[in-house]
Order: structure tokens, then sequence, then C-alpha cells
């Protein structure tokens, strides 16, 4: 079976596949320089915090392409570096405003601007490679990565197990596999008898059009159901599970994720049903201390009012959107990352657990 890979480098142009398509149409677009992929973030053609950190890595390999054969910076003979690294800094500036709330995007950003400081003095063909290199690590290492969470999660799951998702946290939000969806394919590998609920979640509906579609891809069975059944289900006691993942984690737990992920955490506390979220250590932001901190990306009501040029409400009526909301560490069972599962996250359980994790690496 092929694959499903939402980005694709080919040396020249970053190809996204278009996940507003999806499942009707597979098509990719190519992306030539860092606009053409802000206005693909920006319109939703990728989305998923990881696979949106991935991109970001590529779009500033493009914007560094493009200013380090610019005139004003190279002129063939002298390499003007800190104007080179100032227009790269403001480049990844305006693109981190494209999706504020998934933190990998300034998380992608940050490691190419660091690069490019390290490299400080090269030649520019060196200092490129560099960057395509760090890119492809990158990458290959989010796929790895989301395997490493999938292999943790797996253990936590019985057999029959019917999990509850929200949104796509699978191969299309990542570089490939997925977050909460990495642990339903693992436990699925592993032989686990799983059925998997996934939320059509309003109003993108990134439930119904792409986990609906990448786990029937694999064959793994799924049923779609309406945001507002999760509650139903979930009281019938038909739920053993819910798994989600996250697009930012402050520093005590506290997870912001898609619209409806608080509502499902609520719920799932009330049903003593175990609530799991699934995120790399790249999603957690140390840089803030609880979720109140994080900023909710608004986007437009047209999203609510409209579907595919289709109207679903009379017309001038406001619509407010907030795309993510924040759910509280206190309501969230374990966090599943690539380092193994963090339960009952806390701003203490959440320090100690990776600072003992860097010592283990060091040993
Ligand atoms: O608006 P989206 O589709 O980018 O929102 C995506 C989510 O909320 C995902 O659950 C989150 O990014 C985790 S993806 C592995």
């Amino acid at each position: 079976m092929e694959k499903i890979r939402p980005l694709i480098w080919n040396k020249d142009a970053l190809l996204l596949l278009d996940q507003r398509l999806l499942p009707w149409e597979k098509k990719y677009i190519p992306c030539h320089n860092i606009t053409e992929v802000e206005e693909a973030i920006r319109k939703m053609v990728v989305r998923g915090a990881p696979a949106i950190g991935v991109t970001a890595v590529y779009a500033m390999l493009l914007a560094a392409r493009e200013l380090a054969s610019s005139p004003e910076i190279n002129d063939g003979n002298t390499f003007k570096w800190e104007l080179f690294l100032r227009k790269l800094a403001a480049a990844g500036n305006t693109l981190k405003m494209t999706r504020p709330t998934a933190v990998n995007l300034s998380w992608g950003v940050d490691k190419v601007i660091q690069q490019a400081e390290e490299q400080r003095g090269a030649s520019p063909d060196v200092l490129l490679l560099s960057l395509e290199e760090l890119a492809s690590n990158i990458y290959t290492e989010d796929i790895a990565v989301n395997k490493k969470i999938g292999a943790h999660g797996a253990t936590l799951l019985s057999s029959p197990c019917t999990i509850l998702t929200h949104c796509n946290a699978g191969a299309l939000a990542t570089a490939g596999y997925g977050t909460a969806l990495g642990i339903v394919r693992s436990a699925y590998k592993d032989g686990k008898v799983i059925q998997v609920y996934a939320n059509e979640t309003r109003p993108f509906l990134q439930g119904a059009r792409l986990t609906a579609w990448e786990l029937l891809q694999e064959g793994i069975p799924v049923t779609l159901i309406i945001d507002s059944a999760a509650g139903y289900f979930l009281q019938r006691g038909q739920i053993d599970c819910v798994i989600v993942g996250a697009d930012r984690i402050a520093a005590n737990g506290d997870v912001a994720n898609k619209i409806g992920t608080y509502m499902l955490a609520v719920l799932a506390e009330k049903n003593k049903v175990p609530f799991y979220v699934a995120a790399p250590r790249s999603t957690f932001d140390f840089s803030i201390s609880s979720g109140e901190e994080i900023l909710v990306e608004e986007r437009a009501g047209t999203e609510i009012t409209l579907f595919n040029g289709v109207s679903l409400a009379p017309e001038g009526v406001r619509a407010l959107n907030p795309s993510f909301d924040i759910t509280p560490a206190s309501l969230i069972t374990a966090i599943i990352t690539e380092y193994g599962i963090i339960n009952r996250p806390g701003q203490k359980t959440i320090r100690d657990f990776f600072t003992f994790k860097s010592q283990e690496d060091n040993l």
C-alpha cells in the first residue's frame, strides 16, 4: 500500500498534498518560495502541528536560497552575513504568524535560524547544503519519533479497544505515521483488535475527511460520528479511551488542540475513561507556564457558514471560529511522547520526566 506523504521535497520545490481536496482528490501543490508556503499553511493545504513544523523548515530553506542569491546579499565576492541573518529572521517571523497556535511552526523556523547562525562565515553553497541536510534530517526524524510514540502508546491499549479521536493527528498531520493515529497504527500492527471512533471535527472536517480516509486506506476499522455524539458513546461505556494530538503543551501540561478537545476531556473524566494526548517533545513550549498564555488562532467565520462554497447558515449571521481550545492538565491521564509516557502530567512530572530522559541520553 502506498504511504501517505503530506509533503515531498524534490530539491527545487516543496510539494504539499492539498488536504482541502481529500478524500476526493489527491493532488500536490508545488511551492517554490516561502510566500507560496505561507499561503498554503494559511489556507490549510497542509495542517497538523508536526506537518506544519517540517513544512516550515523547508519554507525557510527556500527563503535562505532566495536570500543567498540576491545581489544585495551576495555580489559574487562578498556574502553579507549580518544582512542575510537579519532577513532570514524577518522571514521566519512572518511565517510564524501564519498559524500561531502550533508551536512546531516556531520550533522549525528557529531550528533553521540556529543552523544558519552556526554556519556564519561558511560559503553560501556549504550553508545551503547544511540547511537542506537539516531539513531532510528533521523530516526523517519526525517519522521516527511518531513510531516511538506509537510503540509507547500501544502498550496502554487493551485488546479489543475502542478509541475515540478528534481532528486528524495522523500521517497527514505529521511527516508521516502520525501521533494519535501512530498509536492506533502500532497497536493494530501488534495484532490488537482496534476500533476507532472518529469525530467528524467541525468546521474543517479533519475527522470525516482525513482521519476516516487514512484509516480506511489501511483497513483499520473506523466509525465516523458527529462531534456532539461523543458524550452519548462515552456515557454508554462504548469507548475505552480517548487519544488526541496537541498543537502546544505548556510547561504545566495544559494542552492546546483542535476546538472540541476540552469538551471531550471533560466528558472523559465524567465517564471515567482515560484521556491521552500523543505529542513529540517539539510540541512542548517550556517558555510558557500555563495554557492561559497560549494564543488561540481565530479563523474566518465563513469556515462555519460555508462548506465548499455551499451556504449552511443565513447570510449575514455572525459566526465565531476559534480553531483550538485549552485542556487543563488536570483532565489528562497521560501524555505519550517519543521518550515514554508522562502519567498525570503537571509542571513537576513533566520537568522531572525530561530531566531524567536527558540524563539518560547523556549516559
Ligand atoms: O487546524 P489543524 O488541522 O492544523 O489542527 C490540527 C490539530 O489540532 C491536531 O490535533 C494537532 O495538530 C496534532 S497533529 C499530530
